[in-house]
């Protein structure tokens, strides 16, 4: 950030031909590497929500007109396609029978040969429970479907190696376990696929020749460029860049075994103070998001705010999140406060 501000102070925005350019660039690649993605895979995007709009825009829904998502996802990724109810699509929600996670029975009981998308997450926003990717990309495929996942919740904190698991599209960003901070993120889209979609949401980083200023016509990049919109900002980007650097140095199967260890003792102590928390019965399962239920979880936010201790509040409960800067008397910290 302070690299950006210093650049803005002396550069102003003539830094966009060289030092910005080349910072789209290495985050294309960077985000592709924390994924084992390429570079043409990524689209850098603002938010999942402008990401999911251009994505929702590249399909064809005359024959296939069914999006299927669940209870338990973030909702913005289900608005996308239920803002287009009035054109004919039916969006699909599967429940989750103990508010946890869904199972991936229930998922395939909802596809169906008129499904165009199976829309989930990696791991559980409200539960932290990690969801098989691989397993949901295998039922749409098996009826003709494509699957996008939001992974903003997975990537930086749990391994992804996004062409192991055979989806199509996904998320993440910098909000949460990349550290970058908000306004940026990034669209996936699997290779072989690029060159088959077209948007129909679209802006001049899409073209190939945008800086030939033609408004007659958009020559669409043969890479994952296509499906960009207008310009990023670069104080987010260069944020992002900085994040991705810790990230990269510890690499996220090491963040992944701390966390675990972390997330564990949060429970133990948790269940021993008897606040009962809301987690996944598989230790395997679990992510660094561990609900606590509490009658007026932004109180106890505001609480635990006054010692120093950050958290946030989603109904009906306190959600904590260790990261690998944590240590076991944070833990101990925090559920002190929360069982006074
Ligand atoms: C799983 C998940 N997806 C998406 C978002 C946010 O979407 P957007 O980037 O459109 O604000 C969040 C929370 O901020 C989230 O937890």
């Amino acid at each position: 950030m302070a690299e950006y501000l210093g650049m803005w102070h002396a550069r102003g925005a003539s830094a966009w031909y060289d030092v910005w350019w080349e910072a789209l660039a290495e985050l294309r690649a960077g985000y592709g590497a924390v994924i084992g993605a390429g570079p043409s895979e990524i689209a850098l995007h603002a938010s999942v929500s402008t990401a999911t709009s251009v994505l929702a825009s590249t399909i064809d829904y005359d024959r296939r007109y069914k999006v299927v998502t669940t209870a338990l996802d973030f909702p913005t990724v289900a608005y996308q396609w239920l803002a287009k109810r009035p054109a004919g699509i039916e969006v699909v929600v599967v429940e989750s029978p103990d508010g946890i996670s869904v199972p991936v029975e229930a998922i395939a009981e909802a596809v169906d040969d008129r499904t165009a998308l199976v829309a989930t997450s990696h791991v559980f926003f409200t539960t932290g429970a990690i969801q098989d990717i691989t397993a949901v990309a295998q039922i749409a495929h098996a009826h003709g479907a494509l699957c996008f996942v939001d992974a903003y919740q997975s990537v930086g904190q749990v391994p992804v190696d996004v062409h192991d698991t055979g989806v199509d599209f996904l998320c993440a960003g910098g909000l949460k376990w990349l550290l970058g901070g908000p306004g940026i993120v990034f669209l996936y889209v699997r290779g072989d696929l690029v060159q088959q979609l077209v948007p129909t949401v679209s802006g001049w980083f899409a073209n190939e020749r945008q800086f030939e200023f033609d408004p007659h016509e958009i020559q669409w990049h043969s890479d994952a460029r296509r499906f960009e919109l207008g310009t990023p900002s670069l104080a987010a980007v260069f944020a992002q860049l900085g994040g991705l650097e810790i990230i990269r140095e510890i690499g996220v199967p090491a963040v992944r075994q701390v966390v675990r260890d972390l997330v564990d003792d949060l429970i133990m102590r948790a269940t021993e103070a008897g606040l009962r928390p809301k987690v996944a019965s598989d230790p395997k399962q679990r992510a660094a998001i561990v609900m606590i239920p509490n009658a007026d979880p932004a109180n106890q936010v505001r609480r635990l705010a006054a010692a120093s201790i950050i958290a946030d509040a989603r109904p009906g409960h306190v959600r904590l999140s260790p990261f690998f800067y944590n240590i076991k008397e944070d833990n101990v910290a925090a559920i002190e406060i929360l069982k006074s």
